[in-house]
């Protein structure tokens, strides 16, 4: 089984660290859009924003996973011909990592205003470290809203441009993050 990145195809590791990010990206989302809505009264009202909070520790974790596991890994080469192109994917994946990052220090900073810990399920904790600024949760609030739909919007251009490789320019970019390329495979 290919765990490591080759030259041209990415490995198991890559493609289902990528994928878990993904779909927990896409969940975390829908998760918090839901339960800004919630009714005091509901039952979800409380546990909606502690399975928000407990995951997305848990997606900060995954993030740093995969950019240490990509600092030990070669990085497959691009399979578009124009260098434009490349270096737009490049800052679109770079751009990826800092929102995700970004929207964990806002949540962070939502979460610990009170300078309550963030209970991880019933697992861990992670401390209330310190509360920079008045307002906070408010402030925090408003950046930690705003940095997820730009994360949505980009990840919608990052998503239509993996269709695009695949439907019109039809080279192997989807192909390569779904499973690697063994290189009889290759064009
Ligand atoms: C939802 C959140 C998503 C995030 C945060 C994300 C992030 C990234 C990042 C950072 C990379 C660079 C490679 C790496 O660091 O492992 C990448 C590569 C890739 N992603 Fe995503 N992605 C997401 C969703 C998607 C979706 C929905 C698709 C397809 C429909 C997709 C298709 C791809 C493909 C094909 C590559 C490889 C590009 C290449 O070889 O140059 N991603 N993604």
């Amino acid at each position: 089984m290919q765990l490591k990145n080759q030259s041209q195809t990415y490995g198991w590791i890559s493609i289902v660290l990528h994928w878990m990010v993904a779909i927990v990206v896409l969940g975390t989302f829908a998760l918090g859009f839901w339960m800004v809505d919630l009714d005091y009264y509901s039952t979800w009202y409380h546990d909606a924003p502690n399975i928000h909070k407990s995951i997305g520790v848990l997606l900060i974790l995954g993030m740093l996973a995969r950019f240490l596991w990509n600092q030990v890994n070669i990085k497959p080469q691009p399979l578009a011909k124009s260098a434009l192109q490349n270096s737009i994917a490049v800052t679109v994946h770079l751009i990826l990592y800092l929102l995700v990052f970004a929207i964990g220090v806002s949540g962070y900073l939502i979460s610990t205003a009170e300078s309550q810990p963030i209970a991880v399920f019933d697992w861990f904790e992670v401390p209330a470290l310190f509360t920079p600024f008045e307002d906070q949760a408010d402030i925090a609030g408003e950046i930690h809203e705003w940095l997820a739909y730009g994360l949505m919007g980009l990840v919608a251009l990052h998503a239509l441009a993996a269709l695009k490789h695949h439907f019109f320019n039809k080279d192997k970019t989807l192909k390569r993050m779904l499973k690697p390329i063994s290189n009889n495979q290759r064009k």
